[in-house]
């Protein structure tokens, strides 16, 4: 289908977003310090990856279909976040991770923002639906530093 000029320019906007979130997710990965944090980051990264080859699907004119499988990742994502607190953490740099994640949960906030925005501007009911679903991935990636933050008393 022949995207508008303005949603084109959403979908480029987004792209970049995801491409950002991609990268920042694998570089905390290595920054983070405690083993479950940096499990996390890196899971958020593939998820990202996953939404940058759907807005770049979109950017080619096809409207995605949120099968039953992209419907299921947010099962297996809240698995690993609802992991008991290792009682060594105090031997992880906590002040770092804790500055990680609220980054990170201020840049999903963000970005979910932002695909809220861009819906609106959309014709193809296709195309909406495929934002909406990414859009409710990224709060979900927001609840699982939320309570990982929460879990670690980073949350105040
Ligand atoms: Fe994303
Ligand atoms: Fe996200």
């Amino acid at each position: 289908m022949m995207l508008t000029q303005k949603e084109t320019t959403l979908l480029q906007d987004l792209k970049k977003e995801e491409e950002t979130c991609i990268e920042k997710y694998n570089q905390y990965s290595q920054q983070a310090s405690a083993p479950q944090l940096k499990n996390l980051f890196s899971q958020l990264a593939q998820k990202e990856q996953q939404h940058l080859n759907t807005v770049n699907q979109m950017l080619s004119g096809t409207a995605p279909t949120m099968s039953a499988s992209q419907g299921g990742q947010s099962q297996t994502q809240s698995q690993n976040t609802s992991q008991q607190v290792n009682m060594s953490s105090q031997n992880y740099d906590m002040k770092n991770d804790s500055y990680l994640c609220t980054d990170a949960l201020s840049t999903e906030k963000h970005v979910s923002s932002t695909y809220n925005t861009s819906i609106f501007e959309f014709k193809n009911k296709d195309m909406r639906n495929a934002l909406n679903h990414i859009q409710k991935e990224e709060q979900e990636h927001g609840e699982q530093i939320f309570n990982y933050m929460s879990q670690n008393n980073m949350y105040s």
